[in-house]
């Protein structure tokens, strides 16, 4: 099998003068802890690292000349940063072998819930598995309008317009998802093109598999398996990568 990962983000949310797959963490860039997290599995044979054509940064990884990691092109969205990586694999590798997408801003993927996640991809390739967490709180879907109903009137608060509750979704049946997600690679590309196609704005490659009636299949993942996407958010992972050291 073989693994992608989308690292053509530039992690705006993070007000870093870098993407913040760049920033430094607990001895290493937040990337060379994700790479190293796949590199260490034996299963993966090789790695696409998906980046911006003219990302200078990369040149410092101590993943640079390794014959399992290749650098190519990423795009101008995720799915499409995606569908540069499988394209060149293809090229490569057939339709049939498995692969692992995973953002590069989870750097902390425990080795035994990467093992359980491949293990399960492997037994149900054709309908492929992804790591996902149980939802612990209350979720509120919100109405369309961003604004704030005092009574029967719409009003902006002093903090701005903020959202409304449309409707409470039942938790028992609301997991989130995570990455790696494993589909094999004939298919994924398959399900990434043709929701180009019909312009169906994906966020992970499940949901395109979903969009052609797959039904895939969710492992439990990790709280460790957060993505990187606030400033504080590093404080955690520093934490967590050091429990993984353990
Ligand atoms: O923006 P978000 O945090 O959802 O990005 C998830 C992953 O997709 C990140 O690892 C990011 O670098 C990657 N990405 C990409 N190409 C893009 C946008 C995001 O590879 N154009």
């Amino acid at each position: 099998m073989i693994a992608v990962i989308p690292a053509a983000g530039i992690g705006q949310r993070m007000g870093a003068a870098l993407p913040k797959q760049y920033l430094e963490c607990a001895g290493a860039t937040l990337l060379d802890h994700t790479i190293s997290a796949l590199f260490a599995e034996s299963r993966i044979q090789k790695i696409y690292i998906a980046l911006q054509p003219d990302d200078h940064w990369f040149a410092s990884s101590r993943y640079v000349g390794s014959e399992k990691v290749e650098r190519v092109d990423g795009g101008d969205t995720r799915s499409a940063s995606v569908l540069n990586a499988l394209s060149v694999a293809l090229a490569t590798f057939s339709n049939d072998v498995l692969v692992a997408v995973h953002d590069a801003a989870r750097p902390c993927l425990p080795p035994e819930v990467l093992r359980k996640l491949l293990d399960v991809a492997y037994e149900f390739p054709a309908q492929g598995a992804l790591l996902a967490i149980p939802v612990r709180d209350t979720v509120k879907y919100v109405a369309d309008t961003a604004a704030l109903n005092v009574g029967n009137s719409s009003s902006v608060s002093s903090y701005g317009q903020l959202p409304i509750i449309a409707r409470t979704l039942d938790r028992e049946n609301i997991w989130l998802a995570q990455t790696p997600q494993v589909f094999r690679l004939g298919d994924l590309q398959r399900a990434l093109v043709l929701a180009e196609q019909h312009g169906v704005g994906i966020t992970d490659e499940a949901s395109a598999m979903e969009a052609r009636g797959i039904q895939p299949i969710l492992v439990p993942g990790s709280r460790m398996v957060m993505k990187v996407t606030d400033p504080e958010d590093l404080e955690l992972i520093e934490f967590y990568l050091s429990k993984l050291k353990r």
